[in-house]
């Protein structure tokens, strides 16, 4: 939610901080603007709207060579030009950016700043006001006053700041929302990825909570929570710039769901050796110690684990668990004696995930995160980590993650399994080559999808794991068509839901599996009498001449790394149709990082 850039150098930062945006902008795109520091001040453009919209109103002849930059996603009043970032304090002198939430805010408000002229309605005002508050009460040390009001802040922080009486300084500041700094010859930057800054660098330098950070041309000094100085050895980022582009394909969600029998080729190199399932041993010894695996997650990576969990119990023998993060932290349930966590995230961000993460630890259980995001937060924080190897998915609707993430969990479930399993490189080949067949057939989904989908509402029904796959086909098909669309048990909706179905009401099956066959296919009927209009997903050794999609054959335990693909290609497709942002949905971001 929300993503910062800064540049202190030499190079003309406008351009730098407009790129470095347009970058961050799966963040967070209710609003943009950027701060451009020079000798005649600090030049402040922000409005409503995306960075293309910026780029209308920013004076490209202003020139500077620091500047500090924001797109947002709204937490604290909405997204209008007065709550854009950056903010300023009420003389001018301090300038700000943010990613987070302020959570005693308000107290801050009462005690500090009772008579401060507030311009908008946002927790950021509230630091830059306490800057300002603290430094006319101590002149002399600016770095202070920051580490100061640091203490005073309860929530979580990524900060860019200026200061109008230091014009060869970039102060950051992070705790809890993400920030690395890109090292460069003669500059230095601050990012919430290392996206933002590939641009000019490919050198980063981690930060961790409770850092207060001072950038110069020349130099980065990075002090820990009690004021000492920190040494931190750079890594060189491993991304290319060409993976963050779209190439030939109009969206990113496109090329993303058309990448993913490449991300399951990679994933059985990454993991595959001479026919050996290569895990960390210590992995291995905390999953086969514990007696239960809790897999912690939200959204798309949750339906991931849903299906884990049929994997890791079926294959491993191991009970699981799924919960939803947000709702783990304050219901805990009563946990088994040895639990091992499992937190799956794309982004290894998502605040709710982490807050469980921060819970379990103080209570000494072991944890893994699979994420996406090599050097995340809940990769550093969590005990292990195995990553994805999908590369960058930058559409907000995840579909090469959460094949990912079932791909990732059914190696670890395999290698954890006492029985000599299934060959799953063997396995994977056959998913990748049925998804590759899948993705060829775009007419298909794009003629199915334009006459199932002429409702306001739809169904997504299935048993066993296709529940589970209908519950992410749902997910995906609302948040970027913004149809009305549930993911149903099949066997539930006579139940209730039933009463919902009427004439043209589209209902939308996936059979995969022999052993739920016949009784899907009866509740496709009971729809279907009441006026519902059908389509069918299934797999070739099931199917019906009459079924509309049908998907060559993969292992039973590995089907939802087939049927999930005509549904994202769905989503895509009604999405497309309604002319919507595909990419960039409504009110959403890709990085989840408020809880
Ligand atoms: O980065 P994460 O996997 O932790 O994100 C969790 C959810 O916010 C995410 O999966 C979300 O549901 C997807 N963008 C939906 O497509």
């Amino acid at each position: 939610m929300c993503g910062i850039v800064g540049y202190i150098g030499k190079q003309d930062v406008t351009e730098i901080l407009l790129g470095g945006l347009e970058k961050l902008e799966y963040r967070g795109y209710d609003s943009a603007g950027i701060a451009l520091f020079n000798e005649e001040g600090v030049h402040v453009y922000k409005d409503k709207g995306r960075i293309a919209d910026l780029c209308k109103i920013v004076d490209f002849e202003v020139k500077a060579t620091l500047g500090i930059g924001h797109t947002r996603w709204a937490t604290h009043g909405g997204p209008g030009k007065t709550n854009s970032h950056p903010h300023q304090s009420s003389s001018g002198r301090f300038t700000i950016v943010h990613n987070g939430v302020i959570e005693n805010e308000g107290m801050l408000r009462e005690k500090y700043l009772k008579d401060y002229p507030f311009k908008s309605e946002t927790d950021t005002e509230v630091i830059v006001a306490l800057i300002e508050h603290f430094a006319n009460e101590n002149k002399a040390d600016i770095d202070n006053v920051i580490r100061h009001v640091m203490e005073l802040l309860h929530g979580s922080y990524a900060l860019g700041i200026l200061d109008a009486n230091e014009p060869g300084v970039l102060y950051a500041a992070k705790n809890k929302s993400p920030m690395l700094i890109g090292l460069g010859d003669d500059f230095n930057m601050i990012g919430s990825d290392a996206m933002a800054m590939l641009q000019c660098t490919n050198q980063f330098l981690e930060t961790e909570d409770g850092e207060f950070i001072r950038l110069t041309r020349e130099g980065v000094t990075i002090y820990g929570m009690t004021g000492y100085v920190v040494e931190r050895e750079p890594f060189t980022a491993t991304l290319d710039a060409s993976d963050i582009e779209k190439g030939i394909y109009p969206h990113y969600m496109l090329k993303e769901i058309d990448e993913q029998p490449s991300v399951i080729r990679r994933i059985v190199q990454e993991y595959i050796v001479n026919d050996e399932i290569v895990i960390e041993q210590d992995i291995l010894d905390a999953v086969k110690e514990s007696d239960r695996i809790y897999i912690i997650a939200a959204g798309t990576s949750m339906h991931a684990g849903y299906v884990g969990k049929q994997l890791f119990e079926q294959m491993a023998g191991i009970p699981t668990e799924v919960h939803i993060s947000s709702e783990f932290v304050y219901s805990t349930p009563v946990v088994s004696k040895k639990p091992f966590f499992v937190f799956i995230s794309q982004s290894g961000e998502t605040a709710d995930s982490r807050a469980v993460l921060v819970k379990i630890k103080k209570l000494n259980y072991r944890s893994l995160t699979i994420t996406n995001a090599p050097g995340s937060t809940l990769s550093r924080e969590a005990d292990f980590t195995l990553l994805l190897h999908a590369g960058p998915e930058i559409a907000v609707a995840s579909t090469k993650a959460y094949t990912a993430q079932i791909a990732v969990q059914a190696l670890l479930a395999a290698k954890v399994s006492n029985e000599p399993g299934i060959d799953l490189a063997r396995e994977l080949a056959i998913v990748a080559n049925a998804i590759e067949i899948l993705t060829n057939k775009k007419e298909l989904f794009d003629r199915v999808t334009k006459e199932l989908l002429t409702h306001r509402n739809c169904f997504y029904i299935g048993r066993h794991m296709d529940y589970y796959v209908a519950l992410e086909a749902a997910l995906k098909l609302k948040e970027i068509s913004y149809i009305q669309a549930e993911g149903f048990a099949a066997g539930e909706l006579k139940h209730g839901t039933i009463a919902l179905i009427e004439k043209g009401t589209p209902v939308i099956a996936i059979i995969s599996q022999e052993s739920i066959n016949l009784n899907t296919r009866s509740n496709i009927k009971e729809v279907k009498a009441r006026g519902a209009k059908a389509c069918v997903i299934s797999m070739k050794s099931i199917s019906s001449s009459t079924d509309d999609i049908v998907i060559d054959d993969v292992h039973p335990l590995l089907t939802p790394l087939v049927t999930v693909v005509p549904t994202q290609l769905i989503a895509y497709y009604a999405a497309l149709h309604r002319g919507f942002d595909i990419d960039k949905p409504r009110n959403l971001a890709k990085s989840v990082t408020v809880e």
